[in-house]
């Protein structure tokens, strides 16, 4: 965990390496500069503009933020929100950590990590009490993000940990002996609220809640909502729902924006002004092992993950944010250009 409390300047560590600056390279490679009134053209000026404003002065955290990724519906983007806001955030010149708390490790599989049964996993952290250093790989093509790894066998932890001690708290200690510093660690939970969803909201004082804009997205909430609840009367008086955002948005639809609408009415501040499209290439990114971040930087979903962090590392310093002033790329409601796929 970081504990050096005052590095609140902004993120100026000269960590994006050499892959934020190859992947400048690769993209100017291909793209002449004024070439933008083709789709492909105007794709790359996007992405160097959105690469070129990766790590700019973004503010970091004072201590390390651990966001939940929660939602117990299956489908509504944990995994995607997790993996392509991480990589964001790391782009933008943060250091985090990824933590699969799926046994289908598709959190993992997402950010090219191996978690074949064999590799040390997020299984060996919390029921044998290995140290989160030991499980920790770094995410390969991009520079500051790490990942704990699922492995299969973390279908059976729901139940064994019920038989051990502290139970509901062993990943909130794994991560308090974890002695990198670290700017945000995202943990992506399965769809289910038990023993390893409770582990995850014991750890965290943030919950992110993705929505998917489609029919029943408020369906099933209430029930997340209390155990939020309960775990903050219980266990962790500092959790709270810090961010709500809403996923696979549809702008030609009237559906979409009127679950938009019922969402922001029902949870007001929470929910980020960011939302993200329905996009193909946030669906393929995953197949080939990476990020949309890596796979297509000019997307409109990559576009728009990078604002969505940008706006959660705003917030989190209590720096207001301008939505007049976000990417031409992302997907935000005072700036409805129509995305490129
Ligand atoms: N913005 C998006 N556009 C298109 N497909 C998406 C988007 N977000 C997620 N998906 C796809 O929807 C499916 C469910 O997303 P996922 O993140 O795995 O949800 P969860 O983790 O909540 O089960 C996946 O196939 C994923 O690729
Ligand atoms: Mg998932």
């Amino acid at each position: 965990m970081r504990s050096d409390a005052n590095i609140a300047g902004p993120m100026t560590d000269p960590v994006p390496g050499p892959r934020t600056e190859s992947m400048g390279d690769d993209v100017s490679r291909e793209t002449p500069p004024p070439m933008d009134d083709t789709p492909i053209g105007r794709a790359a000026q996007l992405a160097v503009e959105a690469l070129g404003r990766a790590g700019e002065g973004l503010p970091r955290p004072e201590q390390t933020r651990v966001m939940v990724v929660a939602n117990q519906k299956g489908g509504v983007g944990k995994t995607t929100t997790t993996v392509n806001l991480a990589a964001s955030l790391a782009l933008h010149g943060g250091r985090v950590l990824v933590i699969d708390l799926d046994p289908q490790g598709n959190a993992s599989t997402a950010l090219g990590i191996d978690h074949h049964a064999e590799v040390p996993s997020i299984y060996d952290v919390l029921i044998d009490s290995r140290p989160l250093s030991e499980v920790v790989q770094p995410v390969p093509d991009v520079e500051g993000l790490f990942c704990a790894p699922a492995t299969i066998d973390l279908a059976g932890a729901e139940i064994e940990l019920v038989s051990l001690v502290a139970r509901e708290s062993r990943l909130e200690r794994a991560i308090q002996a974890y002695e990198q510093p670290l700017d945000y660690i995202l943990i992506d939970c399965p769809p289910s609220l038990g023993l390893l969803t409770v582990n995850a909201l014991v750890a965290g004082a943030e919950v992110l809640i993705p929505i998917q804009c489609e029919y029943y997205a408020l369906e099933g909430l209430g029930q997340l909502l209390r155990n939020v609840d309960l775990v903050r009367g219980h266990l962790n008086r500092d959790l709270h729902v810090s961010t709500i955002l809403l996923t696979m948005y549809d702008g030609r639809t009237r559906l979409a924006s009127q679950v938009a609408d019922e969402v922001r009415s029902h949870f007001g501040e929470e929910v980020l002004r960011t939302s993200i499209p329905r996009s193909v290439r946030i669906s393929e990114a995953p197949s080939y092992g990476q990020t949309v971040l890596t796979y297509d930087p000019g997307s409109s979903g990559a576009l728009s993950y990078l604002e969505a962090a940008r706006e959660i590392a705003l917030r989190g310093a209590g720096v207001a944010y301008d939505a007049q002033h976000a990417h031409m790329g992302a997907h935000n409601e005072q700036n409805m250009v129509e995305g490129i796929q």
